[in-house]
């Protein structure tokens, strides 16, 4: 028996598989004992206790003392004796199956997470124009944050992108990807996500990579909401690589993003199609900023590039040397001191400003 883990004590074995299922959800390890004077001797330690109804009508219940966080889980109409019992009991929440998945898988991940860190921030990136280079970008800037020994998450958001693990070099990697993914209940612990997403060593550090596939479904609205959930919670840098067409899972992102930054490369044509995302973004995104990239065919300087897209300069960048062959050779990670490096970087200070402007 463990003291971390919630008590579990349901007979039903349809109701228990159910239980098994959302605690594996929410990566929450369970102590189940078989009946109420098993649970004695850990009922006031654990953190949680989790108990069907057969469970309820045992008389040694009424022996153990009264504590918090007891839940009954049970079918959507529980006797009208077991409410009455499960009040005087003292049970702090009836949780009705499967109607309230989701409050049980949170109640699971709350235990499994501990008290959540907080200080997640929630990166955007979008192209000015297609091929910008804002998948690159956002990549740069995940993998600075894990080089920087902070925890880091990249979000692909561009269901028809071909995967942001191809950008990685991580396309044969094991790891779940969106098709892969059901979050149906609302909530998810990133100690789940990262046991089973892709992982990319990047110096010291390590990113947890949620990629879109070669074929499949892309994110959902809820999905997005979800993942982003967990990884603000647990104090990742969540990074997410936009699609420039925003579909309703990337406009969750901007709603939900601390700060987004607009990739634009140092082009008339391309500061006016920037001009445009700006546009649209600029009532729904809380902070917007552009990223000036090279190479500037005819030295376009960055300050007109974001006069005209309407937008501060978060940074500009020289043109990455030999980045794409590294991208068609699957061997991509920006160079420690190099352009892309030092533009993410200057990327994730705005982004950590604005948390200390908010916390000020
Ligand atoms: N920092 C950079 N320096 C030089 N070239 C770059 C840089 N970033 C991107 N590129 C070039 O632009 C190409 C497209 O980059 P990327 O896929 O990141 O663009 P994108 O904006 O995500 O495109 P899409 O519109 O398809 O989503 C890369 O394959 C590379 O050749
Ligand atoms: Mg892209």
């Amino acid at each position: 028996m463990s003291e971390d883990r919630p008590l579990v004590i349901v007979r039903d074995g349809a109701l228990l598989d159910d239980v098994l299922r959302l605690a594996a959800a929410a990566a929450c390890e369970l102590d189940c004992v078989p009946d109420v004077t098993a649970a004695s001797a850990n009922w006031m330690r654990a953190p949680l206790v989790v108990l069907d109804e057969q469970a309820l009508t045992s008389r040694e219940l009424d022996r153990l003392p009264r504590r918090g966080g007891v839940l009954l889980v049970g079918s959507p109409q529980p006797e009208s004796e077991a409410w009455q019992r499960a009040f005087t009991v003292g049970i702090e929440r009836v949780v009705c199956l499967p109607a309230e998945e989701s409050s049980l898988v949170a109640s699971f991940a709350d235990v499994a997470e501990g008290p959540g860190v907080g200080g997640g921030r929630v990166l955007g990136v979008i192209g000015g124009r297609g091929g910008a280079g804002a998948s690159v970008f956002a990549a740069s800037v995940a993998i600075e944050a894990a080089r920087a020994g902070r925890a880091a998450l990249l979000v692909d958001c561009d269901g028809i992108g071909g995967g942001i693990d191809l950008v990685l070099g991580a396309e044969h990697e094991a790891g779940l990807r969106w098709p892969d993914l059901t979050l149906n209940s609302g909530r998810v612990s990133m100690a789940a996500l990262r046991e089973a997403l892709l992982g990319v060593h990047c110096g010291s550090g390590s990113l947890v990579v949620l990629s879109c596939g070669r074929c499949g479904a892309g994110p959902t609205p809820d999905g997005i909401a979800a993942v982003l959930d967990a990884g603000t919670r647990a104090g990742c840098t969540v990074v997410c690589d936009l699609p420039r067409d925003l579909n309703a899972a990337g406009w969750q992102v901007i709603d939900l993003a601390d700060l987004v930054a607009v990739v634009v490369p140092a082009e008339v044509r391309a500061s006016a199609s920037a001009q445009r995302v700006v546009e649209r973004l600029a009532d729904r995104a809380r902070e917007l900023g552009v990223v000036v990239r090279g190479p500037a065919p005819d030295d376009l300087p960055a300050d007109a590039v974001a006069d005209a897209a309407g937008a501060r300069v978060l940074t500009v960048m020289r043109a990455e040397p030999r980045l794409g062959k590294a991208l068609d050779r699957g061997e991509f990670q920006p160079k420690p001191s190099g352009p892309l490096a030092a533009g993410a970087a200057e990327v994730l200070d705005a982004l950590f400003a604005e948390q200390a402007k908010a916390v000020a």
